[in-house]
């Protein structure tokens, strides 16, 4: 299936037309943003990386009978998907304390929540994604309240199947972010399983290992993409 006219240019990523109307090409770059695109770089080998983590991961999670976009990969850095209309709403679901919430709220990064919680954030790049309230999001028709319902108990079964296939890696999950769209009238899991999207501490030191790395210039984030994708799936040169 070859990749049609451009549809969507995301931060790291590119959607094409295909000849089925029902189908897209999605295509993992190498560019890597942070703050919504303020801080912006190209790192080598970056949708490569991504491409192979993501698909190991969208497989995984499909065992788990969690619906979701993939339908093949095609090569090193484009998938054929399901084309779907992707839900304004990203879902972050966090197990340890980090990011936003430790700011938030003024607790330290590092610990343990007593279970995971969901969060929701509206998507705008002229807003930076702020955080949305349930009631928000249904009276503005953001979400359907069953849609809610599904994505909160997809994006935990979710987090848990990759909590656990991380830990396996000796990789702590922290936090991560999903998106769904709809396609004939079902939700499915969209977008991608990366480091770009997770918080990923390695679990023995605490290093970060995901795209904090870059976010707070922490060190090489194509190094630390490898050594996950060294630790998840064997070795970089295959
Ligand atoms: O910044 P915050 O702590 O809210 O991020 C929670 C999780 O969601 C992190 O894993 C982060 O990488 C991810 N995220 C994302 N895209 C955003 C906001 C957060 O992938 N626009």
């Amino acid at each position: 299936m070859q990749p049609g006219s451009l549809l969507y240019q995301g931060k790291s990523k590119q959607v094409f037309e295909t000849d089925d109307p029902s189908l897209v090409v999605v295509r993992f770059t190498d560019e890597a943003t942070a703050f919504n695109a303020k801080k912006q770089a190209t790192i080598e080998e970056k949708g490569r990386l991504n491409c192979a983590i993501s698909t190991m991961l969208f497989e995984r999670v499909g065992e788990a009978s969690v619906r979701h976009h993939l339908v093949q990969p095609l090569n090193d850095t484009d998938w054929l998907c399901l084309k779907v209309e992707v839900l304004p709403i990203e879902v972050v679901v966090r197990s340890v304390v980090a990011g936003s919430f430790a700011k938030r709220y003024g607790l330290s990064e590092g610990d343990v929540l007593p279970r995971p919680i969901v969060e929701f954030f509206y998507k705008s790049d002229p807003l930076d994604d702020p955080l949305v309230g349930e009631d928000a999001i249904l009276a503005m028709g953001w979400a359907e309240r069953w849609e809610l319902l599904f994505m909160t108990d997809t994006a935990l079964v979710v987090h848990e199947t990759l909590r656990r296939i991380w830990a396996e890696a000796s990789v702590q999950l922290i936090d991560a972010k999903y998106e769904f769209g709809r396609h004939d009238g079902r939700i499915v899991l969209a977008d991608e399983l990366t480091p770009d999207g997770a918080r990923l501490w390695d679990a023995t030191t605490g290093d970060r290992m995901d795209k904090d790395v870059f976010r707070r210039d922490l060190g090489d984030l194509a190094a630390s993409y490898r050594e996950l994708y060294r630790r998840l799936l064997g070795s970089p040169e295959g």
